[in-house]
């Protein structure tokens, strides 16, 4: 038997209706916010995620999948939406149309990780970027957007952590900083922050080996270093959301693990005790140079993303049911030949009239086919034997109400209509009211 790679997993059918459920709450709140989907290749050129050869990022620096095409051309698996997403920006030239572009997208990304419960090697993000606008309002709307999303799982218990890295100039400064500071602690640095120190201080900030030692706690904070309009453009995103009412907390260790990030940089937390280290379910921040560096113009960015796998889990904590048990309208119980043709035949009529429809293909007894509807949750079960055949007749069975009648043949479809009309306005005269009290809802 060959075994699926390490940090991979199957979505088997049991589990597929929570993801098309999550995949479709999400459709709707990016509809909310007007943000459009994008869907770019799962495998990019390699220079789209390896620019800079001063990239510290652990995700860029050692958890890609890189490899050769057949014609040697250098390929890399996307390990995160957003380097994607900028080269089809500037590939496509989508700022010629729209001063701001509101994008989303949702797919599998890959990176080359220790596999844990929340950490996989393929995951699913969702993603959104909003691509042309340097205002401070748009960061309040992404992250407005993954609140909303959360809310809309039924998670109550998440924190905002925000931070502002700054513009170009106030990372000079506060890198020169952190330089002297760090180069005191040179022995006692882990070998890739010794690396950092040369290339990216700021990203020794985020290093999971020398968090806990006392020269990191003591080390100087970025607040101190932003410049004004640094400071006031946070501040800006900081009365936004209590405009809105956003509860956040400002952390100013938070500096990500991405190395395009400049001023705003956020992390959605949720406080499930089983997530341990990854109970950061989205996160995400503003780039200003990463349109640049991929040839495009001088356009800014902000985005976030979540983890499918880690948001299922959270909502499945919360206690949300994100699927309500399949269900199908009509299962097709036939007793021979005759019968299975005749069935397939009305399944037909009620599926291109919109109604779910299965029947038994393996001409098991009677027995095994209405375990085989139980199976399915079928509302309706129909049985056709060569009586009812010869009669032009069916017995159909409501498993809902438990009544049971014979009816023409010619009537399954109008009928299991009828009835499911009347279950769900249970009294004719009550469709005025349903409309009225609809209008007075909106
Ligand atoms: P990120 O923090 O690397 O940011 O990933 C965002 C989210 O993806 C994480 O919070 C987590 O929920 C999920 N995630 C990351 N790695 C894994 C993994 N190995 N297994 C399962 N879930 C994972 C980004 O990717 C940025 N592109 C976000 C962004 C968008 N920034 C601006 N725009």
């Amino acid at each position: 038997m060959i075994a699926k790679p390490k940090g991979t997993y199957d979505i088997l059918p049991n589990e597929s209706p929570k993801w098309a459920k999550l995949e479709d709450t999400i459709r709707k709140i990016c509809k909310l916010f007007n943000y459009k989907e994008i869907r770019t290749p799962i495998f990019e050129s390699s220079e789209v995620f390896h620019r800079d050869q001063n990239d510290t990022s652990d995700m860029v620096t050692k958890e890609t999948y890189d490899f050769k095409d057949r014609s040697d051309r250098g390929i890399t698996l996307r390990p995160e939406g957003t380097a994607g997403v900028a080269r089809a920006f500037v590939e496509n030239k989508l700022y010629v149309d729209n001063p701001v572009s509101k994008l989303f997208y949702m797919g599998p990304m890959f990176r080359y990780e220790r596999p844990q419960k929340g950490r996989n090697r393929q995951f699913n993000q969702f993603g959104v970027e909003a691509l042309g606008s340097d205002s401070p309002l748009i960061d309040v709307e992404v992250i407005s957007l993954g609140a909303t999303l959360i809310r809309a799982l039924g998670l109550k218990d998440v924190t905002v952590k925000i931070n502002s890295l700054g513009d170009e100039e106030s990372r000079t400064a506060y890198k020169n900083v952190l330089i002297e500071h760090f180069s005191k602690y040179k022995n006692d640095l882990c070998s890739d922050c010794l690396n950092r120190l040369e290339k990216n201080p700021l990203r020794i900030l985020d290093c999971k080996v020398d968090r806990d030692k006392e020269f990191f706690k003591t080390a100087p904070k970025i607040n101190q270093y932003l410049n004004d309009y640094s400071k006031n453009r946070f501040n800006d995103v900081l009365e936004g959301l209590d405009l809105i009412g956003l509860k956040y907390v400002i952390d100013d260790n938070l500096v990500r693990g991405l190395d395009y990030y400049s001023h705003t940089v956020f992390e959605l937390e949720v406080n499930i005790p089983e997530f341990g280290a990854q109970n950061v379910i989205g996160a995400g921040g503003r780039y200003d140079n990463l349109i640049k560096d991929l040839d495009g113009p001088d356009i800014q960015g902000v985005g976030m993303a979540f983890g499918l796998e880690r948001l299922l889990l959270a909502a499945n904590y919360a206690g949300k049911k994100l699927a309500k048990e399949d269900q199908i309208h009509i299962y097709f119980i036939s007793l021979g030949k005759r019968a299975a043709q005749e069935s397939i035949k009305q399944a037909n009529i009620c599926r291109i009239g919109g109604l779910s429809c299965e029947m038994d293909f393996k001409e098991r007894g009677i027995k095994a086919q209405f375990k085989e509807a139980d199976k399915y949750n079928a509302r309706f079960t129909c049985i056709l034997g060569d009586d009812e055949l010869n009669n032009f007749k069916i017995n159909i069975k409501d498993n809902l109400t438990d009544e049971q009648e014979t009816i023409s043949l010619y009537d399954v479809y109008p009928y299991v209509i009828n009835k499911l009309n009347q279950v769900n306005n249970p009294c004719g005269s009550c469709k005025l009211k349903e409309n009225n009290d609809e209008k007075s809802t909106n």
